[in-house]
């Protein structure tokens, strides 16, 4: 056997979404999108490749995965293995801390993890811009999670230019994300069968063509550390990007009662002076953006209202990196 390499990644927030592909099968995405790695929440994941092994494995979180859980890791390796220019499968057993497929992007964190695991134990040594571009062949938002901290994907137009870079450290703002978590199944239709829908809703071809005026504005706000700026543009987008989920056919809704609630809540709380603000992934629960001084009280107050089970915080996050 190989030597074995583990690595840990964090999921990200998206401030300006990724929705829908130019390339499905490269994950080349509609527009450029932010976001910043959260710290708490992570995928471990541990890599071997082995001359003696008959078939590629996958164990998560304990449980040893077959069918399309398998699949989607064993043709991620065949890139790492076309990359390295070899043959051999791999052991991949990977757990994450947090729950899995209930929008807090867990394919994030653990395409990265898998991404520099892989690829070190593969011997390759790729540099930061060629690992988030590997990642992001496994999911598109896991090259976000490569770089430290506020990281920018620039959407590019192939394989090579389509990558994340860093845009600030993790410790330039003090934001955080309270996730309060309203459900914590596996969403009914995962963000890559979602992708395919965007261009079916007829919102979609506008929400591209504007995305570069959000992505300067969001770029503006966060380098300017300007809450209430930063605030409604994330709101804009991720209000924009559930829009084209609903119209697209058929219509995606990820949205459950009580994550309208909460929008109205925090939309609410900002009203009164709150540095605080709301953005929802492929899944019901709200991320609520917030100044870390806004925390203790905003945790409490979110788990007084109707069906928050639980509340989870990630504060800005490094990128992935070998465990010791
Ligand atoms: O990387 P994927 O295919 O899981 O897509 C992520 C899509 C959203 O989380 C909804 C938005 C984003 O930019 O993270």
């Amino acid at each position: 056997m190989q030597p074995e390499f583990t690595a840990i990644a964090h999921p990200n927030i998206a401030f300006i979404k990724y929705w829908g592909n130019r390339d499905d099968v490269l994950r080349l995405p509609l527009n450029g999108s932010i976001s910043m790695n959260l710290s708490g929440m992570e995928s471990t994941t541990t890599v071997q490749f082995g001359a003696e092994l008959k078939q590629d494995s996958f164990e998560l979180n304990g449980e040893t995965q077959s069918g399309s859980s398998l699949q989607r890791v064993s043709q991620f390796l065949d890139h790492v293995r076309r990359l390295a220019n070899s043959n051999q499968y791999a052991r991949v057993s990977s757990s994450n801390n947090f729950p899995t497929g209930a929008g807090i992007a867990s394919s994030a964190s653990a395409f990265a993890a898998l991404a520099l695991a892989a690829s070190k134990a593969a011997g390759l040594d790729l540099s930061q811009k060629d690992l988030s571009r590997l990642a992001r062949l496994g999911s598109g938002s896991a090259c976000r999670s490569i770089p430290d901290g506020f990281v920018e994907w620039l959407p590019g137009e192939d394989d090579a230019s389509s990558y994340a870079v860093s845009i600030a450290p993790k410790d330039y703002w003090n934001l955080v994300d309270a996730v309060a978590v309203i459900s914590q199944e596996h969403k009914p239709v995962g963000s890559s069968t979602g992708h395919k829908l965007a261009q079916t809703s007829p919102l979609n071809a506008q929400r591209v063509q504007d995305a570069p005026d959000r992505l300067k504005h969001c770029r503006e706000a966060l380098l300017g550390r300007d809450f209430a700026r930063f605030a409604e543009v994330v709101e804009l987008d991720s209000h924009y990007m559930h829009a084209v989920m609903r119209t697209s056919n058929p219509p995606l809704v990820y949205w459950e009662p009580a994550t309208e609630v909460l929008l109205w809540q925090v939309w609410q709380w900002r009203k009164q002076g709150h540095a605080v603000c709301a953005t929802v992934d492929a899944g019901p629960n709200v991320h609520v953006l917030a100044l870390a001084d806004e925390l203790e009280w905003l945790r409490k107050a979110l788990l007084e209202l109707p069906g928050v089970k639980n509340v989870l915080v990630g504060a800005p996050a490094d990128g992935a990196r070998l465990a010791d």
